[in-house]
């Protein structure tokens, strides 16, 4: 990617920023951090806007990947709508100025509470199930609204992606099935005073490098809206095709899609529908923006296994340990001289062997305090951070051109005491 380089020196930049420097800047309490590039993100979402010209769209932004306030009003300043699925998150999105016009709440355990929010704020809502539908139409009385809803279609599409982040297929718990379809119809038409049909919606997976998938999706989606048109409910407007576009994390030259590719496959097909196209990208848009910067401790053999240990963990970033994901890792600054590169296994300080962040990587010889750059690291790594072993949230940076700042800082050891209350025993 264009915004980060490595000079003639062997040094990694972020856009006009040496990481270095950040790192020297942030001091050893403060490693490891997440650092992002502004010029990316809003790259990527460019990328979408552009496909997506000429089109009825939304793209709303799925803020699960990366909850930091600061990334959100970014992308609402540049016209993103926000996918939601908690009430925090909803609150969160509030509180980023997001058009709630521009909003879908997702998620196939909403609870009521949760449900009051989001119809009391006017965002789109997803029928997940027949217990959904209830709570929605209860909740939409309550408030004295009509909800906005949409129907979650469950595809039964194969994402060929690892079976944890893949969710259309038909022992997914997601979504509604074919079947049921005409008992939902009529369950909306009896409650038409408290629940708006207004869309179909599907998400097939994530990490998804086929647009094929995308389109068989739409075709299905647009079965579907033809069976709820001639049921009569004129009201339908959005097509929602989810997220899940992947990125290239192997950086060994795998063809990922664009979103112009995406957009391309299915655009044809939503000719003539009157319809609203929306997506639900996430990680396609805050990827590869980000990567976590974390240092050396020391590097140590085991038999025929050499290891660097560093201060970065499973505790900050839990994507390696839980779907076994690759993310390309390098040095920050040059080895050191004069010794050849090793293969290595990246560890971290946590107490578990699944704690690691790369396996077998060739790389030069560190010494300590040496920073490693994990790539790619800008979705789902810092929004499923955890306190294990009581590791604390690391701080995040924006780097903005030739200027960098904390966007939130880290987490502190009281910021972990803050639920005891007082007095603290001793
Ligand atoms: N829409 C819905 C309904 C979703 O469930 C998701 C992600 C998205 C959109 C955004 O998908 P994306 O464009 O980011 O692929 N923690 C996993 C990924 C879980 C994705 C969950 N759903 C990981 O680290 O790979």
């Amino acid at each position: 990617t264009p915004q980060f380089t490595i000079d003639a020196n062997g040094y990694l930049y972020c856009e006009q920023v040496r990481v270095k420097d950040v790192q020297d800047a942030m001091g050893p309490l403060g490693s490891p951090f997440y650092l992002y590039s502004h010029a990316r993100i809003q790259q990527n979402y460019r990328a979408y806007a552009e496909a997506l010209a000429g089109m009825d769209a939304i793209i709303g932004y799925a803020v699960k990947a990366n909850n930091n306030l600061r990334l959100l009003e970014m992308l609402r300043g540049m016209g993103s709508g926000a996918v939601l699925v908690s009430g925090n998150e909803l609150r969160l999105a509030q509180l980023a100025g997001f058009d709630m016009q521009k909003t879908v709440f997702n998620g196939n355990g909403k609870t009521p509470l949760e449900i009051d929010m989001a119809v009391h704020a006017g965002c789109l809502i997803n029928i997940d199930s027949e217990f959904d539908l209830e709570n929605i139409q209860a909740s939409a009385r309550r408030v004295a609204t009509r909800a906005r809803v949409i129907l979650r279609i469950n595809p039964d599409i194969d994402p060929q992606v690892h079976p944890y982040v893949s969710t259309g297929l038909a022992s997914s718990k997601f979504g509604i099935r074919n079947a049921r379809l005409d008992w939902f119809l009529q369950s909306i038409r009896d409650n038409h005073d408290a629940l708006e049909l207004v869309g179909v919606h599907s998400h097939l997976g994530s990490t998804i490098t086929k647009v094929e998938l995308f389109r068989d999706a739409t075709a299905l989606m647009l079965q579907f809206v033809e069976r709820i048109r001639q049921a009569r409910f004129d009201t339908l407007r959005y097509l929602n095709i989810g997220g899940g576009l992947g990125i290239d994390y192997r950086r060994q030259g795998v063809r990922i899609p664009t979103p112009q590719e995406l957009i391309d496959a299915v655009r044809p097909m939503l000719r003539g529908t009157d319809l609203t196209l929306i997506v639900e990208p996430g990680r396609s848009l805050v990827g590869d923006a980000g990567m976590l910067v974390t240092s050396v401790i020391g590097v140590k053999t085991n038999g025929s296994k050499n290891f660097i240990v560093v201060d970065g963990s499973m505790s900050e970033m839990i994507r390696p340990s839980l779907y076994d994901a690759y993310h390309y890792i390098t040095l920050i600054e040059p080895g050191i001289p004069g010794e050849p590169p090793h293969t290595y296994d990246v560890v971290g300080p946590v107490c578990e062997s699944s704690d690691f962040l790369g396996k077998e990587r060739v790389l030069p010889l560190p010494a300590p305090g040496i920073g490693l750059a994990v790539m790619d690291s800008g979705a789902y790594c810092m929004s499923m951070a955890s306190n294990y072993n009581m590791k604390v949230f690391p701080a995040e940076v924006l780097v903005d051109g030739n200027t960098w700042r904390v966007i939130r800082r880290r987490q502190s050891f009281d910021d972990l005491l803050r639920g005891y209350g007082e007095p603290r025993s001793r």
